[in-house]
């Protein structure tokens, strides 16, 4: 049975096992106990049985402006409804915080996050000239309330 809830340092291991699965990134630990610090309920993760398979961790980026950092599945979790699970819950907590807006930066070439998050109602606002670290175009997408 799937559950969202809010991280904790104890999903560690599981989240950036699933960021270097789906993200192939290799972030430090501090940078998830930073995120988790200064949002709990802006990150969370889906649990499917006593397992971590996904994970979503935002920051409020500016007064009323949420900013969503990771949004990841494990890939042999995916097209199974666990993104909307966690992106439901993420703008359940908004609504609660007052939140007016999402924005989020999409790899150009993610056709599959992309179409994800436009049945979610994110628009593309803008093109990110090499925004990743290999050269690659981002997207800027956003979502009003
Ligand atoms: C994007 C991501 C989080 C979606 O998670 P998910 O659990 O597979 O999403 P869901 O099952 O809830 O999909 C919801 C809808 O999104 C769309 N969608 C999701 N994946 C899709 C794909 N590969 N191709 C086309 N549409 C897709 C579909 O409309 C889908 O509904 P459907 O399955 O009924 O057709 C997942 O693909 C992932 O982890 N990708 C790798 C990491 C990544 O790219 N993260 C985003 C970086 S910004």
């Amino acid at each position: 049975m799937l559950r969202v809830r809010p991280f904790s340092p104890q999903d560690l291991p599981p989240v950036s096992a699933i960021v270097r699965d789906a993200l192939r990134e290799n972030y430090p630990t501090s940078l998830y106990l930073d995120i988790h610090r200064w949002w709990r309920d802006g990150f969370l993760v889906a649990e499917e049985g006593s397992s971590v398979v996904g994970f979503l961790a935002a920051v409020v980026s500016a007064p009323q402006l949420a900013r969503v950092l990771m949004l990841a599945v494990y890939g042999t979790w995916r097209r199974r409804g666990i993104g909307s699970a966690l992106m439901d819950a993420f703008l359940k907590e908004c609504a609660m915080r007052g939140i007016h807006g999402v924005e989020l930066e999409v790899r150009k070439s993610n056709d599959s996050a992309i179409r994800f998050y436009t049945r979610y109602g994110f628009e593309i606002t803008n093109l990110l000239p090499k925004f990743y670290t290999d050269g690659e175009d981002g997207y800027k997408m956003r979502r009003h309330f």
